[in-house]
């Protein structure tokens, strides 16, 4: 079991399902439709999001939904499911999501009802106003997703995954999104250790982490008053790589690297005949990485 230490709020989680709800009302062609999202919000939240009002985070962010960090939000989690569904046509059953927040991959997706096991985890506080959140809803979820109570700062993977029956000989799929930069370098590595361990050879992982890379000074700005937010919500900015350096921290963990794609790469895809002007516009480093075959 974790330890929980202060209760954790879900600040920056309520931030992204904020994102996909707002994106989900709003947008003509969704890069990614979640229709879930907006059930997880805080009902003060969800009331505003319904009425068109501006909540807290939006205000405090200002123009929150065309804000660099928005589209950022909603690539990520797309390039990562495009993957996911790959992964799950070529034989994966189980999926397994770290740091999942109030993630609704389990929730929305009605055709995988039966074909895949979703194992969140996350801190446990977290996870217990999700699912009281998920309850309340009051509509039927397509799967419930076997909540894994992990800090990742203090709690292993590998006893937590045995304890709920996680098959660590069965092709898998990971995700691990919007999420390391909140951690110190050590829970990330051993977290990326005990991975290898849980993850059968030839699965895959997505992650995504905070680029060691210059900003404009618009960027710059944009930053600043994010972290001041994240700061104030507990969870400040803990870790920062170049690329290479998360690269070769994948490699000494048993990951060879298959694709490793930045805000270009992402706008090409999702974000180029838009009509809106939406775009990641902060830079970003996502990374689909394999189990070694080798190991
Ligand atoms: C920005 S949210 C991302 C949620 C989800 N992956 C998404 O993209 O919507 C970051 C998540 O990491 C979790 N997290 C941060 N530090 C953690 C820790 N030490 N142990 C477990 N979870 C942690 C938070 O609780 C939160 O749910």
């Amino acid at each position: 079991m974790a330890k929980t230490g202060s209760k954790r709020m879900p600040g920056t989680a309520e931030g992204a399902a904020l994102a996909r709800a707002l994106h989900t009302r709003d947008s003509d062609a969704p890069v990614l439709f979640d229709d879930w999202a907006i059930h997880l919000l805080a009902v003060e939240d969800r009331e505003k999001v319904l009425q068109g009002e501006p909540t807290e985070t939006m205000a405090a962010m200002g123009d929150f939904d065309t804000s660099p960090i928005f589209a950022v939000n909603v690539g990520c989690l797309r390039y990562a499911e495009d993957e996911i569904d790959q992964c799950l046509a070529s034989g994966s059953a189980q999926y397994l999501v770290l740091g999942a927040g109030l993630d609704t991959f389990a929730l929305r997706r009605n055709d995988l009802q039966g074909k895949v096991a979703v194992y969140e985890v996350d801190h446990p506080d977290v996870q217990a106003l999700k699912i009281e959140r998920i309850r309340a809803a009051g509509r039927v979820p397509a799967t419930m997703p076997v909540f894994v109570a992990v800090d990742f700062e203090t709690t292993g993977l590998n006893d937590a995954l045995g304890e709920v029956g996680f098959d660590k000989t069965a092709l898998s799929v990971a995700t691990w999104l919007n999420t390391t930069h909140y951690l110190s370098v050590e829970a990330i590595d051993v977290t990326l250790s005990d991975l290898a361990t849980v993850l059968a050879p030839g699965s895959r992982l997505i992650l995504n982490y905070a680029p060691d890379v210059a900003l404009s000074e618009d960027q710059i700005e944009f930053v600043t008053r994010l972290l001041s937010l994240t700061d104030a919500a507990g969870e400040p900015l803990v870790s920062r790589f170049t690329p290479q350096a998360f690269e070769q921290l994948l490699q000494s963990r048993g990951f060879n690297v298959i694709e490793h794609a930045d805000e270009a790469e992402l706008t090409q895809r999702y974000f180029k005949d838009r009509n809106d002007g939406l775009y990641p516009g902060l830079p970003l480093r996502i990374i689909i990485a394999e189990r070694s075959r080798d190991a």
